[in-house]
């Protein structure tokens, strides 16, 4: 049977945490992996995920499965989390899925059954799995503008052109924000123009939406996702809590869909909950219940913000000190856009020599891209990280 296989192409990601696990140099920093980590540099489990567990093991009863779409109170409380009453509930369905890019599967899945072989874009750049999901789903993939490697900002313009000329047969992934590789992101205003232009196309928004709360906030944060699906009649949302509730191996997200009307929406979930019981059947729990505890229940809700917050406000304050620690040094504001930057990630804009120079001289370890986590800086390496992007860039 498998002599017709040929080896698949290993993932670069992983190959890099590979390569830095094997690296012996002490002062070796990781600004690769996409995780986010603390001062210690490590990914420690949120308190108030931790007590919200230690409730639901002494309150648990039952392993009985959960059902297709999964469990309805941490549906309640997602749409709640991500889309407040930017539309009416009669017209949104959500299903509970194994991560936000679970979500992307089942909700790509589902293009592709009501329109098979449609068009989805994608930004230019995007996440390397967003373009096989899409393509083992059936739909085709086209790609728009989307980051400027001069100003390292959105190519807002040449977006919005692009987007004006879809149709009603495309689908258009936005990322809900944080946009995930670049840390370039819209503002309110763009997304506006964005979801005036989809309201004239008619083209279908898929918003990836997995850093809820990394960028400003969460009520700011959702800011797109409430515009865009409150301007037009069909929409899709992927969501994750991998990220801001930490819990990145129990695969928590949800496929939210918001359909033209109630009627509608029953016939499109229907689809929805067939593509999910001919596939994996049925999600698991743990991850939606820890989401589902800690929402409603107002300190534990208080806890988990703050400490939200707080990461956000380290990834913020640590893109600070580089961008100025770079300026002070060099005298110049080349990587301001650094600060100016939101989320987890920036795209330095660097040539992949650079990239790879880095990590040969200086044990730096990004994506070859050019993209950093910014979570990964060492507080207290800031200068030398500095030091070291500006010698290999001279
Ligand atoms: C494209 C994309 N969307 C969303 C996510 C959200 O993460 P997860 O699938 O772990 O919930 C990821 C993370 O890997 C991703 O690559």
């Amino acid at each position: 049977m498998f002599d017709t296989l040929t080896k698949a192409p290993g993932d670069k990601i992983l190959a890099l945490m590979g390569e830095y696990a094997a690296d012996s140099r002490s002062d070796k920093i990781d600004l690769g992996v996409g995780v986010y980590k603390d001062e210690q540099g490590t990914t420690p489990i949120m308190s108030s995920v931790k007590k919200a567990e230690q409730r639901i093991l002494a309150a648990g009863k039952t392993k009985t499965y959960l059902g297709i779409a999964g469990n309805k109170g941490y549906g309640a409380a997602v749409l709640d989390l991500a889309i407040a009453d930017a539309v009416d509930r009669s017209r949104v369905r959500i299903a509970q899925a194994p991560g936000g890019t679970g979500s992307l599967w089942v909700l790509m899945q589902l293009v592709n059954r009501a329109r098979p072989g449609a068009t989805i874009w994608l930004s230019d750049p995007t996440w390397p799995n967003h373009n096989p999901i899409a393509e083992n789903a059936g739909l085709k993939v086209a790609v728009y503008p989307y980051f400027d490697t001069e100003t390292r900002g959105v190519k807002f313009a040449e977006m919005l052109a692009a987007l004006d000329k879809l149709g009603k047969d495309d689908v258009v992934l936005l990322h809900g924000c944080c946009h995930n590789p670049t840390g370039a992101n819209l503002t309110n205003a763009q997304w506006d123009q964005v979801a005036t232009s989809l309201a004239r196309t008619g083209a279908l928004p898929l918003i990836d939406l997995a850093y809820l709360g990394f960028g400003d906030g969460l009520l700011e944060d959702s800011y797109g996702t409430r515009k865009v699906i409150a301007s037009v009649p069909e929409a899709l949302i992927a969501f994750s809590g991998s990220k801001n509730f930490g819990l990145y191996r129990e695969r928590i997200g949800a496929a939210i869909v918001i359909a033209r009307d109630e009627a509608q929406a029953d016939i499109v979930n229907s689809q929805m909950l067939n593509v999910i019981r001919s596939s994996y059947s049925q999600p698991p729990d743990h991850g939606a219940e820890i989401i589902r505890v800690i929402l409603e229940d107002k300190e534990l809700r208080a806890e988990w913000e703050t400490e939200l917050n707080a990461m956000r406000a380290r990834m913020i304050g640590l893109r600070a000190k580089l961008s100025d620690a770079i300026r002070q040094r060099s005298n110049s504001k080349d990587f301001d856009f650094i600060a100016a930057h939101r989320g987890m990630f920036s795209l330095l804009g660097l040539p992949n020599s650079v990239v790879e120079h880095l990590k040969a001289t200086n044990g730096v370890y990004m994506i070859g891209d050019s993209r950093i986590n910014v979570a990964g800086i060492p507080e207290d390496r800031v200068g030398d990280l500095a030091d070291a992007l500006l010698a290999a860039i001279k």
